[in-house]
Order: structure tokens, then sequence, then C-alpha cells
């Protein structure tokens, strides 16, 4: 949520944030803005409403050769989008950028008033700044005055700083919000996220919570918030340039529905074997005796982690025996008095490895001593950190603010995780083989069907893009299919849309249905196959516009029927739910939206 990056070094500094910042956009985009200096300590401030673009613009009419400064683009939490609430936020001598939430700015604000400080913004950023500019005038160095300041915070952040008093530092620091920093040669980048940093360095120091960073052009040095000194531990950067650019895709969106074969295939890779019938995960830190002593998992995330948790839960509960396995929404478990029963594992699972409900639950069963695995796409991220154990699920970076690829694949993982319990509890080879059998096949299956079907989602999303309102309807392993394909279709195509279980339509929501609706039903052929059939012709009758997804080839009585040739049985939710994420991005491009960065979000949420 939000994106900042930084530089210091021999190049003009002003191209580097900015495309930076482009690369950040995803994370957040109502306003940008960025600050450098030249070595006499002057400053250039440039800022604008809505996205770096706007920026960009004023930039290439008030160019600077400095070689130092810090960049911002933003997602709104304390004030509007606009110009005056956009970082860098200045005050004295001080520049700064911010991601996260300073929770006690209410007080300090009324505090740094007492000493003259007027404030301009309607920020929490800005009384950071202001407090940091109040410390400095009695502090040793800028470093000093930022430790003061975050003893003085009480909140999250990851924060890049400068001080025109010496232009030859970026002060960098970070609690409860990423922050990394590139080092090259005779350079430095900062970045809130490593995609900001491919093609400039690959070598990279991840801070961690309570540190700080002096950066200066020969590297960086952290310390701990009483500035002692720490050492810093460069990394590898795992990411290339491939991976963020479009490749001839008109949006990051279509590239990722796209590559869920070959996501997919990384997520499996060495993972299922079909010749010993068997799955394992590296990473769990966890022995057999432990992955059998396990009898209640709990599975942790937010939107559409949390989907993916709830649809894998369906799955492995048909074959892992006498565990349960409970999918809880972050934000609300973190506030509820819950029981942890004895012997349970907490999976927590999120692409982007920052999402602050997320984290906080994982903060907390931590506390009380449960023990955490992560299922994490972003590789060296907070909450990857974090856990007792765990598996990335290697989709490569997902840039649309709409998760698609990593949804499948968190899926995946954690089956793969229920066959590891099963293994342990003596399931036998036959109760699980299927699975394993089509986990393998998935890929190919999913890539058949964009294959096939890609047109047709066209031509569908063409009849269907001026509805306002959705059903998304499901039962058993098809429910969460439902439930994510209203939320993409939500997302990118503004529709109204609410995913339902098909039983529960009598109960309520099938008093909706009239012409301002539209219906999409998921229809298996499986057990439930006539169930899920009397509610779809429950649906008929009150004259619903239904587009069914299926794979059988009986008669169906639908205003659309897309009928999906798969040799999958058990896994063919996750083959509907790519038509559900193709229907929603050919709806959002017809209906003209932001596809990959749809008002009002942003990819990762590092706020409450
Ligand atoms: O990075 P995370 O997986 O933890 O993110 C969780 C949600 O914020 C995320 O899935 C969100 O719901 C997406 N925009 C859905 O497409």
């Amino acid at each position: 949520m939000c994106g900042i990056v930084g530089y210091i070094g021999n190049k003009q500094a002003q191209p580097v944030l900015v495309s930076g910042l482009k690369r950040l956009e995803y994370r957040g985009y109502d306003s940008a803005g960025i600050a450098t200096l030249n070595q006499k300590g002057t400053a250039t401030l440039l800022r604008e409403k809505g996205k770096v673009a706007e920026l960009e613009k004023k930039v290439a009419t008030h160019k600077t050769a400095d070689q130092v400064g810090i960049g911002h683009t933003r997602w709104a939490t304390h004030g509007a989008p606009s110009k005056r609430n956009a970082h860098p936020h200045t005050v004295g001598d001080i520049y700064l950028v911010h991601n996260g939430i300073i929770e006690n700015y209410q007080d300090l604000k009324a505090e740094l008033i007492k000493h003259d400080y007027d404030f301009k913004s309607d920020t929490d950023t800005e009384v950071l700044t202001a407090l940091i500019d109040y410390l400095y005038k009695d502090a040793a160095s800028l470093l000093d005055a930022v430790s003061g300041a975050l003893k003085m915070v009480v909140g999250a952040y990851g924060i890049a700083v400068l001080s025109v008093k010496n232009p030859e530092e970026i002060v960098v620091a970070r609690k409860g919000s990423p922050l990394i920093v590139g080092v090259g040669d005779d350079e430095v980048f900062v970045a809130s996220d490593g995609s900001a940093l491919v093609g400039y360095t690959d070598q990279v120091v991840y801070l961690h919570d309570g540190e700080i960073g002096l950066c200066t052009r020969e590297g960086v040095q952290l310390y701990d918030i009483d500035a002692n000194t720490v050492d810093a531990k460069v990394e590898k950067l795992e990411m290339d340039l491939q991976s963020i650019q479009k490749k001839g895709f008109d949006h990051f969106l279509l590239k990722e529905i796209y590559e869920q074969p070959e996501s997919l295939r990384s997520t499996l890779s060495g993972r299922v074997n079909t010749d010993t019938m068997t799955a394992k995960l590296g990473g769990l830190n966890m022995s057999d005796e432990e992955l059998r002593a396990i009898e209640n998992v709990m599975v942790i995330g937010c939107g559409t982690a949390y989907y993916a948790g709830l649809q894998a839960g369906y799955l492995v509960e048909q074959f892992v025996g006498d565990v349960t396995f409970n999918s809880y929404i972050a934000s609300e478990l973190r506030y509820r008095s819950f029981a942890v029963p004895k012997n349970t594992v907490a999976l927590i699972v999120s692409q982007s490895g920052e999402t602050a409900d997320t984290l906080a639950c994982l903060m907390e069963l931590k506390r009380r001593g449960v023990r955490t695995l992560g299922v994490v796409n972003a590789v060296g991220s907070t909450i990857a950190r974090e856990v007792d154990g765990g598996v990335y699920v290697h989709v490569g970076a997902e840039i649309s603010v709409a998760s698609t690829k990593a949804f499948t694949s968190q899926v995946a993982a954690i089956m793969i995780f229920g066959l590891m319990v099963a293994q342990a509890k003596g399931v036998g080879v036959k109760e699980i083989s299927d699975y394993i059998r089509e986990l393998e096949l998935l890929p190919s299956e999913i890539e058949k069907c964009i294959v096939a079907h890609d047109k047709e989602m066209e031509r569908l999303a063409k009849k269907y893009a001026q509805y306002e309102h959705a059903l998304y309807i499901g039962r058993d392993t098809l429910y969460p299919v439902a439930l994510e394909g209203a939320l993409k279709m939500k997302e990118v195509g503004y529709v109204h849309a609410e995913g339902y279980a098909a039983g529960e339509l009598k109960h309520g929501p099938i008093a909706l249905i009239d012409d301002t609706f539209f219906e999409v039903f998921y229809l298996q052929d499986n057990w439930l196959y006539e169930k899920a059939q009397s509610n779809l012709i429950e649906m008929n009758a009150r004259g619903a516009h239904a587009i069914v997804i299926t794979d059988t080839d009986k008669r169906i009585a639908a205003e659309h029927v897309i009928r999906v040739n798969t040799k999958l049985h058990l896994l063919t939710p996750l083959v509907f739910n790519v038509l559900s994420q193709l229907f929603a991005y050919y709806v959002a491009v017809m209906r003209g939206n932001d596809v990959d960065q749809p008002r009002n979000l942003a990819k990762s949420v590092t706020v409450e």
C-alpha cells in the first residue's frame, strides 16, 4: 500500500525515481511525488494528484541534475487524494515519504503546534516530518533525529527521509511496512518493493522491523532503534525484468491469467509425484510425527487469499480424514475471542506477505504458541520471515491489483500440505491418488480451458457488460469459486456482484432476481448435480439471466451455457475459476475501467 523509492549515487535522480514509482504504482495510485536535493542542499519538490504519469509530465518541465532523492505513490489513508496530501511531505529542513499509519499523530500534532509548527495537509505523515525536524534542531545527526522520533510514534511505517542540512544521505526505517535497500556501484536505491530495483541492482538488504538504515553513495549502514549498529545481510533479489513487463498483453491482468499454467507448474514442481503418488513440501520444518499430530488447521487470509483458503479447505477435507480445516478472514479473526484447539497449525496465506490484518493474526497466533506456516508468494516478505515454516507459491511477480495466478497456486499449495498431513496420518494411496493425479494435470487443463474459451468469454462480456448487478452461485466446492468470481467482477468490473451458496438462494437472495441482474451459475456433473440444478431451475422460474459454467453435456436451460471439456473432476472448480477471471477482465475492458489499477484499491494492504 503506497510505494516508496529513493536514490543516491552518480545518476540523475529524477528518472530513476519516476521509473521506480511506475513499477510501484500498483501499490497505490491516487497521487505521487518526488523530492530531490542538489549538493548545496537545495530541494526540488514535485507532487501531483493522480497517477505517476501526471507527475512525470511535471518532472519533464522541472528537470534537475540532482543525484539524491526520494519518491512516493500514494493510496490515501489520512486525508483525501490531493496534491496537498501527496508525499513527500516537507517541514523545515526535512523531506519525508511514508507508508503505513502513525496512530498517535493527533497527540504528536497537538504537542508540535505548541512549538509553533503549523500543518498544511491532513496527513499523519506531515506530523512525523515535523517531529523529525523538531528533534533535529538538537540532535547530532539526521539518524539520531529519526531514531528519536520513531521512539515516540505508535503505528506502522516504512519511511525514507532527506534533510537539506546533509544532502549526502537518506535515512530509511521500517516497522510493519516493507523497505528494501538496493546496493550498486557507488549508488544506493531504496524501495518498498523489489520490483522498483529490477534492472538497477540485484544486491539487496531487507530491513527488519525496528531497523534504521543510513544510505550514502557508498552503501547502507543499519542501526537498531537505539542507534546501535546492526549487520546488514546482502541478499540476491529473485526477480527479473521479464516478470514485471506485460509481454505483449494489453494488461497485466490478462497476462497473469494466461500465466497460470506456468505459474502453477512452478508451484507444483518437485512437490507432487505421480510415480510414487506422494506430495512433499520442503520448508515446513515439521517432522512426520508432527504432521501426524495435527488435529486442526486454521487457514487465514484476506480477500482472494481467504477464498483460496476456503477453496482448499473444501477440497482437503474430502481426503484428510479426522482433521478440521477451517478458513478465517484475518481482519475478523484478529479481534475475535477465538479459542485455539490443541494440535493446531495455522496456515497464513498471502500473495504479498505484507497484508496488515493477516500479519496481525500471525503475530497473535505466535504469541499463543501456535505453529504457523506461510503460504506466501513474495520472497523475503514480512509474513514469510515471521512464520515458523512454510511454502512459497513461486508464481512470480503479480502486478495487477486483482489477484489471479496467486489464487490458483495458493489452493494448490494448501492442497499439497493437506496431502502431506493425510500421508502422515496413514490415509491410503487410493484415497489421495486422484487428487495428486489431478494436481499434475491442472496446468494443462487450465491452459486448454483458456485457449478454448477466451473468445467466448469476451463475447459474453460484450453482452453483459452493461448490467450493474450480478449473483455468482455455486454449491460445495463451487461455492468458493462463486465468492472469488464475484470479488473479481466487483473489483475490476465495478459491477455489484454477490457470491452465494446455491442452497442459500431461497433464503433471501432469490428476491433480487430481475432484469437488472445477471447470474453466473457454476454447475458440475458430480454427486450434487441434481441438487444444484434444482437451484438453477428455481432461478430460471423467476426470470434469471443465467450464465451457466459447467462440465456436463446434459441439456441445461439457461440464457448462456459455457461447456468446459476437462479431464478433471475433483479440481474442476479451479478451471471454472479461470473463466470467471476472464469474464471479469473483459467486462472491465468493455466498461472502460482501469483494469490493472482499479479505483480505490491497492495491491498490498499494509494498513488496517
Ligand atoms: O497480498 P495478499 O494476498 O495478502 O492480499 C490479500 C487481499 O488484499 C487480496 O487478495 C485482494 O483481495 C485482491 N485485490 C483480490 O483480487
